[in-house]
């Protein structure tokens, strides 16, 4: 088969590729794979936004909406995202879209060319650089490093910067390292978006699952809503990966041409969804602020194990719910020792160099499985490394 030649540049997340080996093996060797790999909660979604959906089902909420989605909809999402991030903002900057995944996607098919640059963070979702090659630009990775806990180098950043620079995506809470940027870093980080006429997309997934400090939004910094695209959604804070509800919050402008492009491709995100998600942002808080706590608890066991295996250290993270412990003392590369781990001691986890050239010498592991199966899986790590 002849592939257009654009799929040649298209990348991946490899989570999903060790998922599919480790339930291989799980049945053809019927051994049981403790699974630190991939990044979703494992609670179950809150019962009051399940029941919420079942009744918009029942009401008649089966049906095309609008592409950028139900209006009341919109207008919750507006309200919530102007009382976190202190801005104003109505339901016109807000599209909502099948997960938080078409918001990296959508605006950079929308506002970058190709010839254009992108600074992302590396090691960082994977998606960012696939999507930013897709289109034909140049992606520039910046390097987060441990001695800096994870956050970018905001001077690296300015020497990174080219009168191609587009667009800068920032993430924070950090996945894969938890690393979390400060309000100063954010304040440069828009001083030089503006100087230099560049969009900045605020990945913010992961800003309800805090453990230390507080979420900025780099939305909030004078000058920056009309330039800012953030993207959020239900996936991790109330454990609705399933569901595919995301959302951008973008310049009025902007946000026509983002529900364009799902008109062309999705039509729209499931209407029951939609529904539900008035009751995740306004109803009862206190299961996400149950998981968050169990989070925490889980994040303790999950260091405090790692950095009592000989050769291998974790920093602490600080938000989102993974764990990026450095093993470059163990001298193997690090997708080699992920797949020993899978093959030879039954732990699935990621190699660092999933997430990036500068993710090598480290493995992540997600914490988003119980304290038993966590404190198994740092147990047969420690036994499988003991010898190399
Ligand atoms: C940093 C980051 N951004 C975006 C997403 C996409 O989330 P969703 O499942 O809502 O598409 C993920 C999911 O793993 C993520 O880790």
């Amino acid at each position: 088969m002849r592939l257009a030649q654009r799929m040649s540049k298209l990348g991946t997340e490899t989570a999903f590729e060790v998922l599919a080996r480790a339930k291989q093996l799980e049945r053809e060797k019927k051994i049981e794979v403790i699974h630190l790999e991939i990044g979703e909660p494992d609670f179950d979604t809150p019962k009051n936004i399940k029941d919420s959906a079942i009744k918009a089902i029942n009401q008649g909420y089966t049906h095309y909406t609008p592409s950028a989605g139900l209006m009341e909809v919109r207008e919750v999402i507006a309200h919530e995202v102007s009382r976190t991030r202190n801005i104003k903002v109505t339901a016109e900057n807000v599209v909502i879209t099948p997960g938080g995944k078409p918001v990296i996607f959508l605006p950079i098919l929308a506002l970058v060319d190709e010839g254009d640059e992108v600074i992302y963070p590396n090691p960082g979702y994977p998606i960012y650089e696939s999507v930013i090659n897709f289109v034909g630009a140049k992606s520039v990775p910046i390097q987060l490093r441990e001695e800096n806990e994870f956050r970018l180098d905001t001077e690296e950043l300015k020497s990174l910067v080219t009168d191609k620079t587009r667009m800068i995506i920032i993430n924070s809470p950090q996945n894969p390292t938890g690393g979390m940027l400060t309000q100063k870093d954010l304040e440069t980080i828009a001083q030089i978006c503006i100087s230099k006429d560049i969009i900045v997309l605020a990945d913010e997934i992961y800003s309800r699952i805090i453990y230390e400090g507080e979420h900025h939004s780099i939305a909030s910094v004078p000058g920056m809503p009309e330039r800012t695209i953030i993207l959020d959604g239900l996936s991790k804070t109330f454990a609705m990966t399933g569901w595919r509800l995301g959302y951008g919050v973008m310049n009025k402008e902007l946000a026509p041409y983002i529900a364009k492009l799902v008109t062309n491709s999705a039509s729209c995100t499931a209407s029951f969804t939609q529904m539900a998600t008035i009751e995740a942002l306004t109803g009862p808080q206190d299961d996400v602020d149950k998981m968050v706590e169990e989070f925490r608890k889980r994040r303790e066991v999950t260091i405090s194990g790692l950095n009592d295996i000989p050769r291998i250290s974790c920093k602490t993270p600080k938000g989102a719910f993974y764990a990026f412990p450095n093993v470059k003392e163990i001298g193997w590369e690090s997708k080699k020792l992920a797949d020993y781990l899978l093959e030879e001691a039954g732990v699935a986890v990621l190699s660092g160099t999933s997430f990036g050239k500068y993710g090598q010498g480290y493995l992540r592991i997600s914490y988003a499985n119980s304290v038993e199966n966590i404190k198994k899986g740092l147990e047969r790590i420690k036994e499988a490394v003991k010898d190399l």
